[in-house]
């Protein structure tokens, strides 16, 4: 039975699996050839990324407020949105170390984190800045945009916040070679944790609940998508580690199942 709640689970989590096993690779091409830019330019973009999930939750908490919503659902997004302020702080904290608190230079940081309330990317997520970044909030959105289904409409929403656990979750692996790594790992660990509560539950949820084979195939296009734009877009938020032809191959070995996957989705929805 394709569409019990079981195997939709499976399929999608095996998917994300597949995913977590490629982003692997442009994360390991990070610490291998790590430069102090590429040290600042990561966490930068991060926490004004973070700063950005911070304000998605707290416009939801207020239009949840606004519309008499239950009291604990507006609960919910007043906690997701300190838990962004934590991820954020971190980071924050470790970029002041490590720049032994001189000015950040990244050029127009803050305009990274710049989402729009449906997700889309803001005004200052600039495509000459960042071209991978903001196609990626832009796909999602337009991805939003064009299904019929509403439920393949949850999906893509939560995959977009959601498949960020497998960032978290490998940087956190990573060898503490020295004081900043041992600072970043110990504090992706932390993001690790929250984050694994959204996506890979939201998995779950959604599993119960796909109206038909036609709905599925389609979530797994999308998401499929996007994951591949993830790729490109965490190469960039690294200074492109790995080459143009290095990240097409690992396009190419993802499209076609060729890459190890990481148990991340599958452990934790199970
Ligand atoms: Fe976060
Ligand atoms: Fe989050």
């Amino acid at each position: 039975m394709r569409l019990s709640a079981a195997n939709v689970q499976e399929e999608l989590s095996n998917l994300m699996d597949l995913y977590t096993g490629a982003m692997s690779r442009v994360v390991t091409a990070y610490a291998e050839r790590r430069t102090r830019e590429r040290d600042i330019n990561w966490v930068a973009l991060q926490a004004t990324k973070e700063f950005g999930a911070m304000r998605l939750h707290t416009w939801a908490m207020w239009q949840k407020a606004r519309a008499m919503d239950e009291l604990n659902s507006i609960r919910k997004s007043c906690e997701d949105a300190f838990e962004e302020a934590e991820h954020y702080w971190g980071l924050m904290k470790i970029l002041d170390w490590y720049l032994e608190g001189k000015p950040c230079e990244v050029k127009e940081m803050w305009g990274y984190g710049d989402f729009t309330d449906s997700n889309g990317p803001g005004p200052g997520m600039k495509a000459s800045l960042w071209p991978e970044s903001q196609r990626y909030f832009a796909l999602a959105q337009e991805q939003q945009k064009i299904t019929a289904s509403p439920w393949v409409r949850e999906v893509v929403k939560t995959n977009v916040e959601g498949a960020a656990v497998a960032f978290h979750h490998l940087l956190g692996l990573l060898p503490a070679t020295d004081e900043f790594m041992k600072r970043v790992t110990e504090h992706e660990r932390s993001i690790a944790d929250d984050e694994r509560h959204h996506g890979p539950q939201m998995l779950r949820q959604l599993a119960k609940s796909v109206p038909s084979e036609k709905d599925l195939d389609q979530a797994e296009q999308m998401i499929t998508e996007l994951r591949v734009q993830e790729l490109r877009q965490r190469n960039e938020q690294f200074l492109h580690p790995l080459n143009s032809s290095e990240l097409k191959q690992l396009e190419q070995d993802f499209l076609n199942k060729k890459v190890q996957p990481i148990a991340l989705f599958g452990a934790v929805a199970a």
